[in-house]
């Protein structure tokens, strides 16, 4: 989708021009799936593909949204005063809930404003659309009013809004990618102590693809939630003998040799893929600076088949195109990125072979799925931040 019209659709519903212009990217994760609340380690990248909003100061209190993407949700409006959750206001929770604790964490907001937003982050495709609003929601209340709020708190907001106010009981990665993110280069975070370190993606005559299973994430934030019990459920158990915080403080020699103090198989088996995947998520990022990029995409194949072995949140959609995606000649590596469940998938994919990938792998997932999946070709930009005005039409 092009952002072609948010300007005028701002002057159209507002009868006044906009004041600043913001931006906020989507993410996706190269590696480190289901690490974050597990006290370990992620590494993602903000894409190109974000959200845009214009906005405008105004004299009252009221706060006023309009999003081009929710044509038929209309204005949603809502006063500085009352900012708890409402089920009608539907995606405006998202700026609602960040407002309201912005409010909360001491930052006056000293009156309303009128904003208009749109995406171009494919709907639903698990590549955080929603950490993308709550973002953009922080640097732009941050800009319109010179709060100055550091960026890491802005962050920290966004999760807060998503486990308190929403509900979904996520880790910091994706509000993490989003607020940090940079042009070319993954972030790996260490979820534990948030200390972080950019490196440069420097895939050679490779492209990073982004494949959408088009399948409605139905269930994924009980299921999201239940995985996260199961680990909670693990951690106790493993205590009882190791002095641990966090399953991602263990080596993989250390998992093996204790995990029977693990009472359940399930709970077990989820337990091993945060141990492994964390692991394995350190050994990529190595490999990648080390250039080797063949043992980096075997990494990202064996995450795979930890999140659909081990963790269980991929089905048979995410299962399906990521391989055939390994089939195909010209793939170093494939995996399904965010929660799962549905969702996207991504690929790296040599530059030659894109064209015939996107058209065999797309076949094969039609014939299996019944539907088409989407690809596009992701470009790793820079995280949230105010953008030109005149940049955006
Ligand atoms: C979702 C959550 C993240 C993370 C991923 C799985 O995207 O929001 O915090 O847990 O799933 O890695």
């Amino acid at each position: 989708m092009n952002i072609t019209t948010i300007k005028t659709t701002f002057i159209d519903l507002f009868q006044t021009e906009p004041e600043k212009a913001f931006f906020a990217p989507g993410r996706i994760n190269l590696i480190g799936e289901h690490t974050d609340y597990n006290g370990g380690h992620v590494f993602p990248c903000a894409i190109t593909y974000g959200t845009y909003a214009v906005a405008r100061k105004r004299e009252d209190q009221l706060v006023r949204l309009y999003s081009a993407n929710f044509p038929d949700k209309g204005i949603i409006e809502f006063d500085l005063k009352q900012l708890d959750y409402v089920k009608k206001d539907n995606w405006a929770n998202y700026p609602k809930g960040m407002i309201r604790y912005m409010i909360e964490a001491g930052y006056p907001i000293p009156t309303g404003f009128e904003c208009v937003i749109q995406g171009n982050i494919p709907n639903g495709a698990g590549l955080s659309s929603s950490a993308s609003i709550e973002l953009l929601t922080g640097v732009l209340v941050n800009g319109l009013y010179q709060l100055e709020i550091s960026r890491l708190e802005l962050i920290k907001l966004g999760k807060q809004v998503e486990n308190q106010f929403i509900g979904v009981n996520s880790g910091i990665m994706d509000q993490f990618a989003i607020g940090m993110g940079k042009q070319d280069a993954g972030i790996l975070l260490d979820c534990q102590t948030l200390s972080y370190a950019y490196a440069p993606i420097k895939l050679e005559n490779h492209k990073i693809l982004i494949m959408n299973t088009n399948k409605r994430r139905e269930l994924a934030d009980s299921k999201y939630n239940e995985r996260r019990g199961e680990c909670e459920e693990a951690l106790p158990q493993l205590q009882q003998k190791l002095p641990i915080k966090a399953l991602g403080q263990l080596s993989e020699e250390e998992f093996d040799a204790n995990q029977s103090l693990i009472t359940n198989e399930t709970v077990r088996k989820r337990a091993k893929h945060a141990v492994y995947e964390n692991v394995r998520t350190i050994k990529a990022l190595q490999e990648l600076k080390a250039g080797n990029l063949v043992a980096f995409g075997q990494l990202m194949n064996q995450s795979h088949l930890s999140l659909r072995d081990d963790y269980e949140v991929t089905g048979i959609e995410l299962d399906s195109l990521v391989e055939a995606a390994w089939k195909h000649q010209g793939v170093l590596g494939a995996r399904m990125t965010g929660a799962g469940f549905g969702g996207c998938a991504i690929a790296i994919v040599a530059n030659e072979e894109v064209e015939n990938f996107i058209a065999n792998v797309g076949v094969a997932y039609r014939e299996k799925i019944g539907y088409d999946a989407d690809f596009y070709v992701a470009s790793i930009g820079d995280g949230a931040k105010e953008v030109e005005l005149e940049a955006v039409r």
